[in-house]
């Protein structure tokens, strides 16, 4: 049996469904039960945002209290996931959450399937372990982040702090009068120009990375835009704004990498209704979103935790 037929057959009557996406089979999609969602939500009644946000040490134990909700199955086959390079991305819904006026109980649940297999780092941007925001249709930010007509180009996070930044966690609050702003995603291992980027000596050279002032970071950090993790495999850590190439060889070879990411055929276009997550491992998968048409009216609210694993490694050389 498959190791993901294995896991389908685990999550059966776990109070949560797991199973292949149709857009993509590396992509799977955990949905939780409603009953599993009220009974949690109802087991931490007593713990609203702002304690999760004071007190670290109850992202865990939420986390627990979801994990015991689901038979303690759950755990496992989040770690087991996320670290396996064949897939490594989930699409996750929590039925009955899928209102704006569920904000916070959105946030909760997803605090405790991040804190089941890992941490999620300190967000400069919110001062808080995750950040919400809003993309509306007129926008002055310094970044591609809230713009809204226009692609955002393929990137993996946290290339520009020091943290580690194994997983991304991207939900989806709100949506109002939206065409089009698809996530998109594009697995390593599918990019037809993997080899050859991967492969020359630029891969592993280091580049300077600094973010504009809105990221709230002012130093700026030394990486390349490629590594090698555990099992012996490129991995990523590149983002096209925030990186300062040094001279002409760096700046064209960036820009060519840039090009053929963008034209993959490869890339997925994955719609995420309001209440559910996306999960990925942030190093094997790169991730960006598709234009939107512009609307008056248009509104879009998204949560996103970043961290670090803490129950497995797929690199060689953690930080933390
Ligand atoms: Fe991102």
């Amino acid at each position: 049996m498959s190791l993901v037929a294995e896991k389908i057959e685990t999550a059966d009557s776990c109070g949560f469904s797991l199973s292949p996406s149709a857009i993509n089979p590396r992509l799977l999609e955990l949905r939780f039960e409603r009953e599993v969602v009220s009974a949690f939500l109802n087991a931490i009644a007593e713990w609203p945002v702002q304690a999760l946000e004071y007190k670290s040490m109850l992202r865990f134990r939420v986390g627990k209290v979801l994990d015991d909700l689901c038979g303690n199955k759950l755990q496992s086959l989040l770690v087991s996931t996320l670290v396996d390079r064949n897939t490594g991305a989930l699409l996750i819904t929590p039925e009955g959450l899928d209102s704006v006026d569920q904000a916070e109980d959105m946030v909760r649940f997803t605090t405790a399937v991040a804190h089941l297999f890992g941490r999620s780092n300190f967000d400069a941007m919110s001062g808080q372990y995750y950040a919400r925001f809003v993309v509306q249709n007129d926008d002055n930010s310094d970044s591609y982040l809230r713009q809204a007509h226009r692609v955002m180009e393929l990137h993996n996070d946290g290339t520009f702090v020091e943290q580690d930044t194994d997983y991304v966690l991207m939900l989806k609050i709100d949506e109002q009068n939206m065409v089009g702003g698809n996530s998109l995603l594009l697995h390593l291992d599918d990019w037809e120009d993997l080899e050859r980027f991967s492969r020359d000596p630029i891969a592993y050279r280091e580049m300077r990375w600094a973010a504009p002032p809105s990221k709230n970071t002012r130093q700026d950090v030394f990486h390349s835009v490629f590594d090698i993790d555990r099992s012996g495999k490129p991995i990523m850590s590149y983002i096209d704004q925030f990186v300062q190439p040094k001279d002409d060889e760096e700046g064209n070879w960036l820009t060519d990498l840039s090009e053929s990411l963008e034209g993959s055929k490869a890339i997925l276009s994955v719609p995420v209704p309001v209440g559910s997550f996306l999960l990925i491992n942030n190093h094997f998968w790169l991730h960006g979103r598709d234009k939107f048409t512009a609307h008056p009216g248009l509104r879009r609210e998204l949560m996103r935790q970043r961290g670090y694993f803490t129950r497995a490694k797929t690199l060689r050389n953690p930080k933390q």
